[in-house]
């Protein structure tokens, strides 16, 4: 038994099991009543932001060639599901994905590439401005966030326990998105002690979900949020 609240964040939708990063995957987790999806930003060389982890379209789709050398109706040629078996699915514009959502699920942007004013605009456009957190994984970016948006949510994705705290909450930055194995009791607990929420990434098994969920971070990110979903159901009928 534990006591905490978890938020749960689908990493790129429901992907153990649909097309990462796909509008199914995304509609998948809604449908098991995730908090978050979380999905990955890139810009093409037309300037639209599209939402791929990769930076070339040949892991995930029947393409081949890089997001930033291609146009997104060339991007729209290609099928992004058909690798995980659910063909007809496209590499989706990031509008798409907030034309898909529910009205209670927020999104957990992170910038993989991208021009920071032109995805502030497209969130504007859509009036998605308070369903969303940004995150990536270079300062800079998010850096560049806080200056154009510091009512958005704004975390520092990292693969360990980061360094540069001070600079962190001096640019406002209060969320860090940390590899799970990174995270134990205390340096969660360090971590709160400095002001900062938690979200570890992404342990997958039952097991791993497990401890991270006792090292008292609050957001957990995994590619099984049906897996921790039955968890913190079985946890509440206690
Ligand atoms: O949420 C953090 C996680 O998405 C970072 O890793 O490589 O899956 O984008 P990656
Ligand atoms: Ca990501």
């Amino acid at each position: 038994m534990f006591e905490s609240i978890i938020i749960v964040v689908a990493h790129r939708g429901f992907s153990a099991i649909y097309p990462e990063n796909t509008v199914l995957s995304f509609r998948k987790a809604i449908e098991l009543g995730v908090d978050f999806i979380e999905l990955d930003v890139r810009q093409t060389k037309d300037n639209e932001i599209i939402v791929l982890h990769d930076e070339k379209i040949d892991r995930t789709t029947d393409g081949s060639g890089f997001v930033k050398e291609m146009t997104y109706k060339e991007i729209q040629r290609y099928d992004a599901g058909r690798w995980k078996g659910y063909s007809g699915e496209k590499i989706p514009h990031l509008k798409e994905v907030f034309e898909a959502m529910d009205s209670n699920t927020r999104i957990l942007i992170e910038i993989k590439q991208c021009d920071t004013e032109k995805l502030i605009k497209v969130i504007d456009d859509c009036n998605f401005r308070d369903r969303v957190f940004v995150g990536s994984f270079n300062l800079e970016y998010v850096k560049q966030i806080r200056n154009i948006s510091p009512e958005i949510v704004t975390s520092l994705i990292s693969s360990s326990i980061p360094e540069n705290l001070i600079d962190l909450i001096a640019s406002g930055i209060r969320k860090i998105d940390i590899n799970f194995n990174y995270l134990t009791k205390i340096s969660v607990k360090n971590l709160l002690s400095r002001g900062f929420i938690i979200n570890g990434w992404t342990p997958d098994t039952e097991e791993d979900i497990i401890r991270t969920i006792q090292t008292g971070a609050q957001f957990i990110t995994t590619n099984r949020p049906d897996i921790l979903k039955k968890i913190l159901s079985k946890n509440e009928e206690g």
